[in-house]
């Protein structure tokens, strides 16, 4: 019998290998703990990473609470559930994010998970290792990181901080913070797919109907795909669509995620979708099909409890309740892009998303701003070079954080740069 060498080539997935440094909110949490440590006493205020700090609204609980009897009742008890999601979530979602925008969505189009980081790190399974991948530069790093394991994204230069094989479309101060189509002239990369977050993690921009649509135009002319993570659509306060399936042509090249972890407090309780149009065909394949077979080969359903309180959402008490909540966080980022435009700082987000994105003082590197901000105010937030090389002398905070906390780190921080 043979035994296990360090010779036996192929065994190993050696993408692994060439991703820089760890997961960008695990090497914040990384130093958070030193500095922790070495600093007990300090009182850190988190505006990090975008976890919610609202409990879930009672119509939530008392959903999940009659579930919990329903499962402790041998006449109502439930084993596995449908993989893709009960009907009667799939249905509140098809009338109650979709028709109600005028988007003609089938309960069968929509797939319930139990993330959408994690539906936007597994739905690459549905392409092949050569697919070109186009991303935005500053991103949000699941997009990238899931690719890279999956060795589409060829090497990465330290020098640049990009990976040889990805298409980057730079968002700046010069394009408002949106990603400009990709040239496919002579000699470039037609992107098989494009990824596109909008109100955008970490930049906190929106994009209007009609750039989106220039967007679904190109998608459908050069038979790209969009991958339209919208996870933070219930913080649009203007006039912006809130769905990619309200723009006309979006249903045959466009994917979307969704997560009720903003915007119903889910972060911990853990229940998103994804909506695979039917009418969406590549190479004669179904995508819709194709994900169909994915998640029910690797994925057993959200649970049932959980199903019950999401669904919740949607009742007229859910829908003022989590309102309640998502405009407490809009209060705070006011709060903040005040604070900070009082503090000199030039501020950019915090008006269609709970993210503000500022640029650092007197062109410092976003780490060091971050270890700054922590050792100088026990303030934490996001260094933008964490979301890719455009993010580079910005920062990230976000408004997540509790009133008390937000006001004290606004207050922190005045006067001192
Ligand atoms: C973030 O801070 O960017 C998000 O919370 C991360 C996530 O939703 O996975």
């Amino acid at each position: 019998m043979g035994t296990y060498t360090e010779n036996r080539p192929g065994a190993i997935n050696r993408n692994y290998a060439k991703l820089p440094g760890s997961y960008l909110f695990s090497e914040i949490g990384r130093r958070v703990a030193a500095y922790s440590e070495e600093n007990p006493g300090a009182k850190i205020i988190r505006l990090g990473i975008g976890d919610v700090t609202r409990p879930l609204c009672k119509a939530v609980t008392d959903a999940m609470h009659a579930a919990v009897d329903e499962m402790g009742n041998e006449m109502t008890f439930k084993g596995y559930g449908p993989e893709l999601g009960y009907p009667f979530l799939r249905e509140a979602i098809a009338k109650g994010d979709y028709a109600i925008r005028g988007a003609d969505i089938g309960i069968d189009e929509i797939f319930v998970s139990d993330g959408a980081k994690c539906d936007c790190a597994n739905i690459s399974d549905l392409f092949s290792a050569d697919a070109v991948m186009a991303v935005c530069d500053p991103v949000y790093p699941v997009y990238v990181d899931s690719n890279a394991m999956a060795g589409r994204a060829g090497t990465f230069d330290p020098s640049t901080g990009r990976w040889s094989d990805l298409v980057y479309m730079p968002c700046t101060e010069e394009t408002g913070f949106l990603p400009v189509i990709p040239d496919p002239g002579e000699g470039r990369k037609i992107p098989d797919v494009i990824w596109l977050c909008f109100p955008n993690n970490p930049t906190g921009s929106a994009i209007t109907r009609e750039e989106l649509t220039k967007w679904v135009n190109f998608a459908n002319e050069n038979g790209s795909v969009i991958m339209y993570d919208s996870a933070y659509e219930a913080y649009i306060s203007e006039d912006l669509p809130h769905s990619i399936f309200e723009i006309d042509g979006a249903r045959e090249c466009a994917i979307e995620f969704r997560s009720f972890s903003k915007t119903a407090g889910f972060t911990g309780t853990r229940c998103a979708y994804t909506v695979v149009p039917r009418t969406l065909k590549r190479e004669g394949a179904s995508l819709n099909e194709m994900w169909a077979r994915r998640q029910s080969t690797k994925f057993n359903g959200t649970p049932y409890i959980t199903q019950r309180g999401a669904a919740a959402v949607y009742s007229p008490e859910g829908r003022t309740q989590i309102r309640e909540n998502i405009e407490y966080y809009m209060s705070n980022a006011a709060i903040i892009r005040q604070g900070l435009i009082d503090s000199g700082f030039t501020v950019f987000g915090g008006v269609n998303a709970p993210y503000i994105w500022l640029k650092t003082p007197d062109g410092m590197k976003s780490w060091d701003f971050f270890d700054h901000l922590m050792r100088e105010f026990q303030i934490i937030g996001t260094p933008g070079s964490g979301f890719g090389p455009c993010g580079e002398g910005y920062f990230r905070l976000t408004a997540f954080g509790s009133r008390e906390n937000t006001l004290e780190a606004m207050d922190r921080i005045k006067g001192a740069f």
